[in-house]
């Protein structure tokens, strides 16, 4: 399959970069600046990111192109327009006037590739402090604004363009246009659909797992339920699934999940160890601690599932594409690694298989319609693996679990009737160790007290609060005082991600 390599020099946007050319129905991949796949035939252009840095910075990120300039049709974005100017014996300094924000783009050379149906003064995104101040004799400058002489330009023996802003935000109107014009001049047939996603993955998942048996951990959440319906494509009864009730999972979630999957013909054990982990949990406060008994508790059921299941090779995973590529970040900052089964592979000698590591989580979702699956399931929001372990504050009992499940349930019920559930990313309610006074009927009580909170958000990364109607939560937080016994007091989380997380733990 055609792909395009994205080389990333560290820019917050290169993620956005891989995301429009999908939209485009073409298939790229994300690589650290320095890790271009020589060896792969199926390259079929390379487009060079933006870069915090500057390429004057001694730190700066400079790599030899010599096998990829010249050679594929070559795209440089910002930091990837400067470098190639630098590398070619042009100069690139600090700017005059900062170009930050919204710019006016009026090609030069209306004929050029990469320009065409791009018309004067179209809408793009600038977001350097440096610009290219003297352009190399054989570059071709074919587009300008009112500030930057050289906003983009070609090399012209070599099929090499470049633009110095960022053609993948939302607010560069012909972005598109100008990633679909390289898409051109690279000669892509652009066929990367969701159904060609499935043919494809259940064509090399039977010829890879052929008889091979096979163990996925289901979570109830869209990305592990769509790797299971592959796996059940391909492979049929060879593919075990695990379903865990933890206990800290939603109300009546292990029943109606089940209920779920046995629609789609699936294979699924369902485990209750509600007291296996209530038991590891008890007393313990620490929210670390929390997070590995749950962690431990999980693998020690799944690890004696698969045991009973001698002749298993395999662990299914429902890694996504942003989990590969913030583990390969080049600036090193944030590695999440958010996988239930983490640690198991390695203990039960499993070879590992992720048929969905190559996606963004709306594509999950566009693959997940395309298979048919139920509306309710693809849309469900995220929710974390440790579950209500790390929305009850401090130690975990049984009956804090009970008075957060009805509280969650309200909420999660309410926002749905409301057709408020579609709007935000992901919702839920904390238990806070907190008491406090109230007044029901001539009595004062003294219980607790849990926060509604509601983010919106496009990948996690950041979120910001919610704005939900006052008359909604007005609504929750009456009928959870009436309804959940032990809690007089509701308050509504407005703090956004970052400097908060999503989740109080
Ligand atoms: P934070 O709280 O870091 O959460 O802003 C970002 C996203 O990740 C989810 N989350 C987790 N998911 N295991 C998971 O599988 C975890 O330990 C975990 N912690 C946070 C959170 O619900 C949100 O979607």
């Amino acid at each position: 399959m055609e792909k395009i390599i994205i080389l990333d020099f560290g820019s917050q946007t290169t993620q956005l970069i891989g995301r429009r050319l999908r939209e485009l129905n073409m298939y790229c991949e994300i690589v650290p600046y320095n890790k271009f796949p020589e060896k792969d035939e199926s390259v079929i252009g390379v487009i060079l990111s933006g870069s915090p840095f500057s390429v004057n910075d001694s730190e700066a990120f400079k790599p030899d192109l010599s096998a990829i300039k010249g050679k594929y049709p070559l795209l440089g974005i910002c930091y990837g327009a400067q470098y190639l100017a630098y590398i070619s014996g042009g100069k690139v300094e600090k700017g005059d006037s900062r170009e930050y924000g919204r710019a006016m783009l009026t090609p030069i050379d209306k004929e050029d590739l990469l320009m065409k149906n791009i018309s004067d003064y179209s809408q793009v995104w600038m977001s350097h402090g440096d610009t290219i101040t003297v352009v190399p004799d054989h570059f071709k400058i074919i587009a300008h604004t009112r500030d930057v002489k050289c906003a983009a330009y070609r090399i012209e023996e070599e099929k090499t363009w470049s633009v110095q802003f960022h053609p993948e935000v939302f607010h560069t109107e012909i972005g598109t246009t100008i990633l679909d014009n390289f898409l051109n001049i690279c000669g892509a047939k652009k066929d990367w659909t969701p159904a060609n996603f499935i043919e494809s993955t259940v064509n090399q998942l039977k010829k890879q797992l052929a008889n091979d048996k096979v163990i996925l951990a289901l979570s109830g959440g869209v990305d592990s339920s769509v790797s299971a319906v592959l796996l059940n494509k391909a492979i049929g009864k060879n593919l075990t699934c695990i379903f865990v009730d933890n206990g800290l999972l939603r109300r009546n979630e292990f029943e109606k999940v089940l209920n779920d999957y046995e629609h789609l013909g699936l294979n699924v054990v369902g485990i209750d160890a509600k007291e296996h982990f209530y038991k590891e949990l008890a007393g313990i406060k620490d929210p670390e601690k929390k997070r590995k008994i749950i962690g431990k508790g999980f693998i020690d059921v799944f690890d004696r599932e698969a045991k009973k299941r001698k002749d298993i090779q395999w662990l299914a995973q429902g890694t996504i594409y942003p989990d590969i590529i913030e583990s390969l970040s080049i600036t090193g900052t944030t590695i999440k690694s958010h996988h239930n089964v983490g640690g198991l592979p390695e203990k039960m000698n499993l070879k590992l298989i992720e048929p969905l590591r190559l996606l963004f989580k709306d594509e999950v979702r566009r693959v997940g319609r395309e298979l048919g699956m139920n509306e309710r399931l693809i849309r469900r929001h995220p929710f974390p693996g440790p579950g209500l372990g790390v929305r009850i504050l401090g130690d975990i009992t049984p009956e804090k679990v009970r008075i957060l499940q009805e509280a969650d349930d309200i909420f999660i019920n309410g926002l749905r009737e409301w057709n408020l559930y579609d709007e935000v990313w992901q919702a839920g309610v904390i238990l806070l160790p907190v008491q406090s006074v109230g007044v029901m009927g001539d009595e004062r009580t003294y219980e607790n007290v849990i926060a509604l909170r509601a983010v919106t958000s496009a990948d996690a990364m950041t979120a910001d609060w919610a704005r939900l109607p006052y008359d909604f939560l007005a609504k929750m937080s009456n009928e959870i005082i009436n309804k959940v016994r032990g809690v007089n007091r509701v308050v509504y989380d407005v703090s956004s991600k970052p400097p908060s997380t999503i989740e109080w733990e």
